[in-house]
């Protein structure tokens, strides 16, 4: 296998800070030349022409028949490769990488302030407003965690049993109420609506999702916040599929909170966000308690800060926010150029899909609901686990099989279509992103093609633990370690 970044050798950071002499512009210094090379946090108007690359670009995978084959990911709903942008910056910040908010030597201030810049331009891509915590967090699935912890006691939480597993469980069960899979965008505002209207509590929390991970549909997130608002409720977003494809701006959305991944953005480096409303944030314990999350500490007493260091208790993930502000940057500038690349992705793909015959699609509000560059789909006759296994083994082409979190809705979609032969109990999902070119989506299209009329070229068996996987593997399948 080969990864060939793509970016130069460029100056020192600590060269860099020096050249630029006194301001903070030169905080955001990248080499010239490089596919980030940046404006200041801030700075949203450059247009750029490209798609971002990713470090990933021309991977090289193998295949049964002995050869290779450029890796085609369609698993980005799942994980997205690093932008070069990210890399780079990483590898940046890691040179002065030091403590955060503690030590007193340059490297510690250049972190702590890359750290703090980092926030920033996280705010500006969610369109946080003045006063709301921005708070780095692992992942979506802490982000909610976090956020369930810090409700007031008698908050009802209202969720779609449609959403993923992070967005569903986080809640105490007894305080929430999981509204049905809807058939339409307005069963769906009428299901929240006779919710909210029989549920009365002081507090209360709707739970919405931008982009379903399992169909990528779009959901209705301003109607349904128009009516949690109607209703006195706060709401909260689950951007964690939205944000890599489309701009999400807390204060144009009117959500009380957002939460969304680094690893989905661009930016596996271990960090998530969770931002929005402070008060019942300032009000709850400290998620993580210990150091950092403490203005003060005596014998008798324990005073905590508010804001976004009451919840990030102990050393903070600065490479993590770097990266995952490096990605923000980066998206916000070349959106124009991911929104067309992505739509043109996910319209061949969705039509492509559907023109086999023997393919089956499956969607929450319909066919041809706007959604994001994702298609789940079952073949007749053939397990889903199967199918992903012969289009990585025989075509070199990555796809998630199974419930995807999304136990609930899977179930539900795939009963609503019984056929024939045997109703499958898993699907097939394709995640397009920036990692794939027109080419992957054809020969994916071409490969589920031929599978459907010949199926899988291998024999394959179910192994204890991995599922379905080749009888005869030519491949090397345990890849050297790369420490
Ligand atoms: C819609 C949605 N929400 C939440 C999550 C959880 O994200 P994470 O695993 O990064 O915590 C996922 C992950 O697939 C997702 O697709």
């Amino acid at each position: 296998m080969s990864v060939a970044p793509t970016h130069r050798e460029r100056p020192g950071v600590v060269d860099l800070i020096r050249a630029a002499g006194a301001g903070r512009a030169h905080l955001y210094a990248v080499q010239e030349g490089s596919p980030s090379a940046a404006p200041a946090a801030g700075a949203g108007s450059i247009a750029v022409a490209e798609i971002p690359s990713v470090v990933s670009a021309g991977l090289q995978v193998p295949t049964l028949d002995g050869g290779t084959v450029e890796y085609a990911n369609f698993d980005h709903g799942a994980s997205t490769p690093a932008f070069t942008a990210v890399k780079v910056a990483v590898d940046t910040a890691t040179r002065t990488y030091s403590s955060v908010h503690r030590g007193k030597g340059w490297a510690s201030h250049v972190s702590s302030a890359w750290y703090e810049a980092a926030r920033e331009e996280v705010a500006a891509f969610i369109g946080a407003r003045d006063g709301d915590s921005v708070i780095f967090t692992r992942n979506t699935t802490d982000s909610f965690n976090l956020l369930a912890r810090a409700l007031p006691r008698d908050t009802v939480v209202f969720v779609f049993s449609t959403d993923h597993h992070a967005t569903i469980l986080p809640w105490a069960a007894r305080r929430t109420v999981r509204l049905e899979v809807p058939g339409s965008p307005q069963d769906a505002e009428i299901l929240l609506d006779e919710a909210l209207r029989t549920r009365r509590a002081t507090n209360r929390l709707v739970v919405l999702t931008g982009a379903s991970n399992v169909t990528g549909e779009l959901w209705p997130v301003a109607a349904l916040t128009a009516i949690a608002r109607r209703h006195g409720a706060r709401v909260a977003l689950d951007a964690a599929q939205l944000a890599p494809h489309a701009p999400v701006d807390l204060a144009a959305l009117d959500v009380d909170y957002l939460a969304f991944s680094g690893h989905k953005l661009y930016a596996p480096y271990g960090t998530g966000v969770l931002a929005g409303r402070s008060d019942w944030l300032d009000a709850a314990a400290p998620y993580l308690a210990g150091g950092g999350a403490t203005a003060a500490v005596t014998p008798e007493s324990t005073t905590w800060h508010t804001g976004a260091a009451r919840h990030e208790g102990g050393s903070p993930n600065v490479l993590g926010a770097v990266a995952l502000a490096a990605a923000c940057a980066t998206i916000r500038r070349s959106r124009r150029a991911i929104e067309a690349h992505e739509a043109r992705l996910g319209a061949r793909l969705s039509e492509g899909l559907r023109a086999i015959d023997g393919v089956r699609t499956y969607s929450i509000f319909g066919d041809t609901h706007e959604r994001v560059a994702v298609v789940t789909f079952t073949l007749d006759g053939l397990d889903s686990g199967l199918v992903a296994a012969a289009l990585s083994a025989e075509h070199g082409i990555g796809v998630r099989d199974g419930k995807f979190c999304a136990h609930i809705l899977v179930d539900a979609l795939l009963e609503e279509r019984p056929y024939a032969a045997s109703v499958p109990t898993t699907a097939v999902r394709v995640s397009a992103g920036l990692g794939n070119t027109d080419a992957h989506v054809e020969r994916l299209v071409s490969a589920v093609a031929d599978l459907v009329a010949n199926g899988p070229r291998a024999a394959y068996e179910i192994a204890e633990g991995r599922g379905w996987v080749p009888v005869e593997d030519t491949r090397d399948v345990e890849p050297p370690l790369p420490w």
